[in-house]
């Protein structure tokens, strides 16, 4: 039963991506519980759930004795962050050959590979490639450094989380506490689902604070200089977890417990959840739940609240978006936080690329920079190509793949050549990085897709980490690409003093971004207002220059893609050369105008489109008074540092073009009852 629940779960959490799914549950054949739960069987698979599905059906059939006497299960369905898909980069990660300790891991842990040089210094042997690897390892080596027999499962946690940075939920489960899983967050979403067959007698679960003196506070520094990690005399300072440990208060009937990073991998076994904070550590004894906090900040809420879910499973899925662009739309605030999750410190303004740190001072020293791509990507380096020249003061060329292959352009060992694709598939884009190593210069990868042939060939790279896009049209993976090679610009002169104030003024632009995005999406129901008023027209003309004449490329490409209309990205700057002779006054115009260095251009433009009896709509900041005034029609966004402004000129593009899409009666990627079905498509 536990296993259908799991497969079940994994199944509706497949329209966040996959790439391939495992189980560890108690192994064994049919013994008695007490004793099978001493060891743990995994079941990995690359690919969908149905694979892992039919793989354990196999095993089943194969030998008839293997009757699977499971009383907990953890399982993992993964969009790879690390390491391609493959069964064994696929989660659970296990600490050693005999499953002692096995965990499941969404997020990303920054510091991996110190942890995997500690580790591998002390005799731990690693299999695969990922992230999640260390952290099976570090709780085992917590184990086997252990100061007493009678150390909790949550205490030894603890103790690993106390040592990875990045982001992360996790579960655990150990053959050494049969019965037991501990599950605990930072950054990364995690809940607990709470089945009864009874009223629940509490609908609140005092969480203890627990002031964990244990620390090996010099752990990273111990790594680095690698000396001897582990002194178990600083260990004894450790409050024993038995003696605070605080009980959820359950009668002796059945309860079940359900780990889930997502409520619809659990919304039909329960609708009682308590979500988790950041540095919660859950563990689940004997039928019993306790949770601790690691640390104890301000104003924190010392219970955690037992909640009843009123939403559908398909609401969980969809929300309330009808298509997949929709909702990736409306998931940016997020994926550009995901993309910069581990890596942007906005306290100490720092950035961290760990896929770029064995060649950042090869590409300091290089010629120039060529940026390759297509479509929406290759808008991305068009986007970003200023900036990157204004902080790495390198040339920059940003060429389209097809175009770069058709031209044998020459490319020399002292180049560095970026290609940026979402997919890490595109043909042109994979033909243009082959062309550019044969040449010997140095490749970087910038995807959203880990195990790409694209992640897999380029020399280095940063993975945008926006999540799945399933939408046809490119959205989300735009704005990360986009956050992806700011992150990029900002590493290549960290050490430049000229440059602290811009990099700062930037790196304080990107902490707030989430937020201005939001705002930004807060117009949707203005700019659907416009669509209607739009939707018959045969064309549109969006017009900008500077930072935005990206941005005026990418919403022409989006409204051609996905409303059949005529659209066309237009460079202010090249207005009276030719592309004025189009505007009167049945031409739809959108013009951005911002304020930056080319404000004044830009109003130039805007009488040249009002003296041919155009009425633009304008894209402007919202304090941009003088602009609104002029204007016969505005779409108002917040202002942001320059060289970001792009991410949030875009937005409004994109709700357009979908807008347009739907009153003309396109089928926007419209989500069909049967996911897997989209998803293949
Ligand atoms: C537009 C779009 C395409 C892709 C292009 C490159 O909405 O999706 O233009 O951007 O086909 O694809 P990737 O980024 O996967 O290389």
């Amino acid at each position: 039963e536990i296993l259908e629940i799991l497969l079940k779960g994994l199944r509706r959490l497949e329209y966040r991506g996959y790439d391939s799914a495992g189980v560890g549950i108690d192994g064994g054949n049919g013994k008695e519980w007490e004793s099978n739960a001493k060891s743990i069987q995994l079941i990995k698979q690359r690919g969908k759930v149905k694979a892992l599905d039919e793989e354990i059906h196999k095993q089943q059939d194969i030998d008839l004795d293997v009757d699977f006497d499971v009383h907990l299960g953890i399982a993992h369905t993964r969009w790879a962050t690390h390491g391609v898909p493959s069964p064994v980069n696929s989660h659970p990660q296990r600490s050693d050959k005999n499953n002692e300790f096995i965990v499941i891991h969404n997020g990303i842990v920054t510091n991996y590979k110190d942890l995997r040089k500690f580790l591998e210094s002390k005799g731990y042997d690693y299999e695969s490639e990922t992230d999640t690897e260390s952290i099976a390892k570090l709780v085992k080596y917590m184990y086997d450094n252990r100061e007493s027999d009678d150390i909790s499962f949550a205490t030894l946690v603890e103790r690993v989380t106390q040592q990875l940075e990045g982001a992360f939920a996790l579960v655990f489960k150990s053959v050494h506490y049969p019965g037991e899983a501990v599950g605990t967050r930072r950054g990364s979403p995690l809940l607990i689902g709470v089945r009864s067959d009874h009223k629940l007698s509490s609908d609140h679960i005092p969480v203890l604070y627990r002031s964990c003196k244990w620390k090996i506070s010099n752990f990273l520094k111990v790594i680095i200089s690698n000396l001897s990690l582990y002194d178990k005399k600083s260990c004894s300072a450790l409050p024993r977890t038995d003696q605070d440990t605080c009980l959820f208060p359950v009668d002796e009937k059945a309860v079940e417990y359900y780990f889930a990073s997502d409520a619809s991998a659990v919304i039909e076994h329960t609708n009682q959840v308590i979500f988790l904070e950041d540095d919660d550590v859950a563990a689940v004894t004997e039928g019993r739940l306790s949770i601790h906090r690691i640390k104890r900040t301000a104003g924190d809420y010392p219970a955690r609240a037992i909640q009843t879910l009123q939403m559908e499973l398909q609401q969980i899925m969809k929300g309330n978006y009808s298509s997949f662009m929709q909702k990736e739309i409306f998931e940016q605030p997020e994926s550009v936080v995901n993309t910069m999750r581990g890596r942007v410190n906005f306290d100490n303004n720092t950035v961290t690329l760990g896929g770029l740190k064995d060649h950042i001072k090869e590409i300091q020293r290089c010629r120039r920079l060529i940026l390759i791509a297509c479509g929406t990507s290759y808008h991305a380096g068009v986007a970003t190509r200023q900036v990157l020249e204004e902080l790495t003061e390198l040339p920059v060329m940003v060429e389209l793949a097809s175009d770069f292959l058709d031209r044998n352009t020459p490319v020399f060992r002292d180049d560095v050549c970026f290609f940026i694709s979402q997919s890490g598939e595109t043909a042109d884009s994979l033909m243009a990085l082959r062309y550019c190593k044969e040449r010997g210069a140095l490749t970087v990868g910038i995807t959203n897709t880990v195990g790409s042939s694209i992640s897999r060939e380029t020399d280095c790279g940063v993975h945008i980490n926006a999540g799945p896009e399933v939408g046809v049209a490119s959205t989300k993976a735009y704005t990360s690409q986009f956050v992806a090679l700011i992150m990029f610009a900002l590493l290549m002169c960290d050490d430049r003093i000229s440059m602290q104030p811009r990099r700062r003024e930037i790196i304080q632009g990107l902490r707030v971004l989430p937020d201005l995005i939001k705002e930004v999406l807060s117009l949707d129901d203005e700019i659907q207002k416009l669509a209607t008023e739009l939707y018959q027209q045969k064309s549109v003309l969006i017009m900008g220059r500077g930072y935005h004449y990206a941005t005026c490329l990418e919403g022409a490409l989006k409204i051609k893609e996905i409303t059949y209309m005529h659209s066309e990205g237009i460079l202010a700057g090249e207005l009276k050369h030719g592309p004025l002779a189009l505007v009167d006054k049945l031409m739809p115009v959108i013009m951005i105008i911002m304020r930056d260095h080319t404000y004044i251009k830009c109003q130039n433009a805007l009488q040249q489109v009002v003296a041919r009896q155009g009425r633009p709509i304008v894209i402007c900041d919202k304090d941009d008074y003088e602009t609104i005034r002029n204007s016969s029609r505005t779409i108002k966004v917040p202002h942001c540092v320059d060289c970001l402004q792009g991410i949030l000129s875009v937005i409004p593009l994109q709700l357009l073009s979908f807008h347009l899409a739907v009153l003309r009666g396109y089928d926007v990627n419209h989500i069909p009852q049967n996911i897997e079905l989209k998803v293949i498509l």
